[in-house]
């Protein structure tokens, strides 16, 4: 997460893996404010920005204009492939995903993203996509909404959480987020960590309303082939959720094998396609985290992509 005012979560770090220079060609596949991005094209690089989300694009056209190796697109970073085709190029020699939110996008109550502020309950990175959360809620039943504060909340007295919401509901539309953290409110108990929770309901929604989860696995097993072989792969990721999908995504490529334990010959055929470059995930110092307290829990996991990486990707 980082904005204007701010240096971009773990910049040096992320630099020192992706190694921008002359005639590497870079996708940040989350520009948001474009902090990594100018990074990355000061050191060099050729950068394709994708982003989402509207306003972010219009800075990184803005930034483009004097910059001729940074080209801007909005659209997800699913279509990793289509980007990297209407730029011209086959493969790229590193992707950069920053998931997650922008301290911008947070902090704008059109967007929200946060029980901080009153504003229309969204949720959505691009407004022209999907559904926004309000109607998600509408749409969703008391066990389908549960197992969305569940799985993507990991919130303990979800059932609980999602009746008080479903029969908010039914009275009057929950339209706000306003409306919203109130209903959570009213229905903990006066010991409940009330900011915590609020947090992962409006984590939970957000995931869902966007399809993070999916995404993120899709724009992974992209990579093996959009990468090019000795390219690389970074990612931070602000949450367990996110941070178990890259693990275990690295934890698989980098295998030659995964055949379940007990099968004694291997019948996969599966090729290892990627060599992690982290064996634990970087995180921010104590300077950057006191400097930014957003970033206290990025965590960057780097990886090479393998010469036979286009074989073994599924
Ligand atoms: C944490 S911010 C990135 C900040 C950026 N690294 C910088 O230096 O300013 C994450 C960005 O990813 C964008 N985003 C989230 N999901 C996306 C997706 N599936 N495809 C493209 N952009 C996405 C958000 O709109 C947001 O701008």
């Amino acid at each position: 997460m980082t904005c204007r005012l701010h240096v971009p979560v773990l910049r040096d770090e992320v630099c020192g893996w992706l190694q921008p220079g002359p005639g590497r060609r870079l996708v940040d596949g989350t520009f948001g404010y474009g902090g990594h991005a100018t990074a990355l094209l000061d050191a060099g690089a050729d950068v394709l920005g994708l982003d989402l989300d509207e306003v972010a694009v219009v800075a990184c056209r803005r930034i483009s204009t004097d910059r001729p190796r940074l080209h801007c697109q909005q659209r997800s970073f699913v279509e990793l492939r289509e980007a990297l085709a209407a730029v011209g190029w086959t493969q790229c020699d590193g992707l950069l995903l920053d998931l997650g939110v922008s301290s911008p996008q947070l902090d704008d109550p059109a967007k929200g993203f946060s029980y901080r502020a009153d504003g229309p309950l969204d949720l959505r990175f691009c407004q022209q996509r999907g559904r926004p959360a309000h109607e998600l809620l509408v749409d969703l039943d008391e066990t389908e909404l549960a197992q969305i504060l569940r799985d993507f909340g990991e919130q303990r007295g979800a059932r609980e959480l999602a009746r008080a919401m479903k029969g908010a509901e039914r009275t009057e539309p929950l339209r706000t987020t306003a409306q919203l953290a109130a209903v959570v409110r009213a229905a903990l108990p006066a010991t409940a960590p009330v900011n915590a929770v609020l947090s992962r309901v409006f984590q939970a929604l957000r995931i869902a309303v966007n399809e993070e989860l999916t995404a993120l696995q899709s724009v992974l097993s992209q990579a093996l082939t959009a990468v090019a072989p000795a390219g690389r792969v970074a990612v931070i990721a602000y949450h367990s959720l996110e941070d178990r999908i890259v693990k275990r995504w690295l934890d698989r490529e980098r295998r030659d094998c995964v055949c379940p334990p007990e099968v004694p010959v291997c019948r996969c055929g599966h090729r290892a396609a990627l060599r992690p470059l982290t064996r634990r995930a970087v995180t921010p110092s104590a300077a950057e985290i006191i400097a930014n307290p957003r970033a206290r829990s990025a965590k960057l996991r780097v990886a090479e992509v393998l010469p036979n990486g286009e074989r073994s990707a599924q």
